[in-house]
């Protein structure tokens, strides 16, 4: 097994591996370890020949979780989902904007969100683009300046489903789904429970107010915060390749997919999450 960095701010890829055989506990290790350290990682050359072969590849990382609408399930299994550009809402029969089109963190409104999401391209688009891009939390809470560090230091922010903010449309949810998931606080700043270090933890689908400040205070404060972290020193835009699986973690990064170059052809990719922990407050 061999792991290269590819990014500059986030992100390696990890090759002479096959995630289909029985692998021994240190290479089990190192490869967790290597996710701590660079937060993305894509395996390359995977031959999943069916969604079971998928679901242990990412046992090895975390345990598979359910997803929380119904809508994506792949038939027969629990917890992968399917990912097409192409979607229609089934309630609605509208079309669904580009799944996952802008920056966010997956079901940060959960009490426990998954702490990682896996992908495996079973289809890619032929004329190029479907990247997903990828910011460094860290980087984005270490650089901040000194007086919002102060301001956000122990503060939570409410994650709504979908915040009255959100730049997209979420999909239309059934009563019992909304029941499951109306919407908690977390920690602006978490403390990442495996490297220690402190990130910032907010979403911009989802976050919906600030503790303690007016609706006003709290929008503008989120507005500094989602102009600081959206910069290029701090991402990686992934190009898809054919038997790429790839994971990320969703304590310490924001992800976005971008659409194919043509809109019309499909990309297809199915999607495994794990479970998280509670979020914990970084020490102010
Ligand atoms: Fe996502």
């Amino acid at each position: 097994m061999r792991i290269n960095r590819i990014g500059d701010a986030l992100g390696a890829e990890v090759t002479d591996i096959d995630l289909r055989e029985r692998l021994d506990s240190g290479i089990v290790a190192k490869i967790n370890n290597a996710f701590t350290d660079h937060i993305v990682l894509v395996f390359r050359n995977q031959k999943f020949a069916s969604p079971d072969e998928f679901i242990s590849a990412a046992e090895n990382l975390g345990e598979p979780m359910p997803p929380v609408t119904m809508t994506y399930r792949l038939p027969g299994y629990e917890v992968v989902e399917e990912l097409k550009n192409n979607s229609m809402d089934k309630r609605t029969g509208n079309p669904i904007d580009q799944r996952g089109g802008s920056w966010h963190t997956d079901h940060s409104n959960l009490e426990r969100p998954p702490k990682a999401t896996t992908l495996f391209a079973i289809s890619l688009p032929s004329s190029g683009g479907g990247n997903t891009e990828f910011t460094n939390m860290y980087l984005a809470f270490e650089s901040l300046p000194g007086d919002i560090k102060h301001e956000i230091a122990g503060r939570r922010s409410f994650q709504a489903y979908e915040s009255r903010r959100a730049p997209r449309k979420l999909l239309t949810r059934s009563e019992e789904e909304i029941e499951g998931s109306s919407g908690v606080w977390q920690p602006i700043v978490r403390k990442h429970p495996e490297s220690g270090k402190p990130a910032l933890y907010i979403n911009p689908m989802r976050s919906d107010a600030i503790e303690g400040m007016e609706e006003r205070e709290g929008d503008e404060l989120l507005d500094i915060l989602y102009r600081h972290f959206d910069n290029p020193d701090f991402q990686y835009s992934h190009e898809w390749r054919p038997g790429d699986m790839l994971i990320w973690d969703n304590r310490c990064a924001l992800h976005q997919a971008t659409p194919p170059v043509n809109p019309q052809e499909l990309r297809y990719m199915h999607r495994i999450m794990l479970k998280g922990d509670l979020p914990i407050m970084a020490d102010p």
